[in-house]
């Protein structure tokens, strides 16, 4: 009988894969073309009771619990927000960097980083007339969730009145991994989090995320096997204590562009990657209808001399979504990970035209591939505010046509190239 999904944290380091199964699954997650790897290996669990069936029962996980939990409280509102985020048509912007990096980001255009500026910055960001249209909700940074626009509205009001959900990063960043390969980092924010997420549903967020980054190195051996199980475990800890408090759970595992590694590498990394990820996720009864998966386009390093067509990288970014990730999840909302806001949007738009099996909307959730050419064009100068929200607009736009596979190259302006930075800091 299999046992390893409920099991606890040493276990499931110890013992994470079923060895020997009736259904063929040799314990050993690969770029498996067309199978819900997670699917079948949950579907082991309700097969105790009822055998040869596949479907999930997620409630039943919940009930495991002796205690009723604030996630049987949220569990609808969980389900019902995160299903408002992937609306058709609608994906994130997001605006969550850190004080110190949206600080680079002012520099650049000769602004001080000073509260009043990055207020500034955020408030032409949510004032943009019709973003709703396009956008569902908006990450932000902690200072910006408790701060107030130009004229004195809490942004929280502000992005309500807009049609926009507001969501807060609720990681405390990447610190260095002891242990694992040298130079590889985990995500830190644990400790206090079920705190700070009650207070945060209480500022009117509704959903979080927690961004963790994996290096694709194979002469330093990363990613270690040590950062791999770090980062999933992080991620599932994470979304079930944001889960207790109401808060959405946007699962972050980000494969980092960095390296000259080939696009088959990356479909082999970020299948294991992500597959453990929802191990984690399943083995801490995370609530998978009430939460959304964020995860790096399927790429080759940025140095790697074959580089991939806009089909290779759709056929790649599917391949692994289907072979790791619940059908139960009902969104997934990529990062933009440094590619151009062009190049993002053109991925996404021939994701969605290829014809595929799993069932999410397949969104955005970008940064720098949203707001790069809108931060150029405003420049710090009051007179450049209205061009500037209609560049956010025109990215936004052709996000939304993109998650609709309606998306026609270069029909929206953008300044941007290439956005990768390397070693970049979130
Ligand atoms: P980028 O789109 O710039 O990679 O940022 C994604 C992110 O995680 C911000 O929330």
């Amino acid at each position: 009988m299999f046992t390893g999904l409920v099991a606890g944290a040493s276990s499931f380091v110890t013992n994470p894969l079923p060895m020997k199964r009736s259904d063929g699954f040799n314990g050993h997650f690969g770029p498996v073309r067309k199978m819900n790897t997670l699917s079948l290996a949950m579907a082991e669990v309700k097969a105790v009771k009822a055998p040869g069936r596949l479907a999930i029962d997620d409630d039943a996980l919940a009930k495991n619990s002796k205690h009723p939990t604030g996630l049987d409280k949220f569990r609808t509102e969980l389900a019902t927000n995160a299903k408002k985020l992937v609306l058709p048509g609608k994906g994130l912007l997001a605006c969550d960097e850190s004080t110190g990096t949206v600080g680079k980001r002012l520099e650049s255009i000769g602004l001080e980083n000073t509260e009043e500026n990055r207020m500034k910055w955020r408030d032409l960001l949510f004032t943009t007339p019709g973003l709703g249209d396009y956008i569902s909700g908006a990450i932000l940074f902690e200072e910006t969730l408790f701060q107030n626009g130009h004229d004195g509205k809490p942004f929280v009001e502000v992005l309500n009145n807009n049609g926009i959900i507001p969501g807060i990063k609720v990681d405390k960043g990447l610190l260095p991994l002891y242990g694992g390969a040298i130079g590889e980092n985990y995500c830190s924010g644990l400790d206090g989090l079920y705190d700070r997420a009650v207070s945060y549903y209480k500022q009117g967020a509704r959903f979080c995320k927690w961004r963790t980054a994996l290096e694709i190195n194979e002469a330093k051996g990363m990613p270690s096997n040590v950062a791999v199980t770090e980062a999933a475990w992080g991620l599932a800890r994470y979304a079930r204590i944001c889960q207790e408090a109401g808060l959405v759970p946007i699962v972050e595992p980000e494969i980092l562009m960095d390296g000259e590694h080939t696009i088959e590498k990356t479909i082999e990394v970020q299948t294991q990657v992500v597959a453990e990820v929802y191990r984690a996720c399943i083995a801490n009864g995370v609530y998978l209808p009430g939460s959304l998966l964020k995860p790096s386009m399927t790429v080759p390093g940025v140095e790697c001399k074959e580089k991939a067509s806009p089909q290779e990288v759709a056929k790649a970014t599917i391949d692994v979504l289907e072979a790791s990730v619940p059908s139960k999840v009902p969104g997934v909302t990529f990062l933009s990970g440094g590619l151009a806001e062009e190049d993002a949007s053109i991925f996404l738009n021939t994701m969605n035209t290829e014809e595929r099996v799993g069932p999410w909307s397949l969104t955005f959730s970008f940064s720098r591939a949203m707001q790069s050419s809108c931060l150029k064009i405003w420049d710090g100068m009051e007179e450049n505010k209205e061009k500037a929200q209609a560049q956010l607009k025109a990215r936004a736009q052709a996000n939304s046509e993109a998650n609709l596979g309606k998306y026609k190259a270069g029909s929206q302006p953008s300044l941007s190239e290439s956005l990768y930075q390397k070693n970049y800091v979130y």
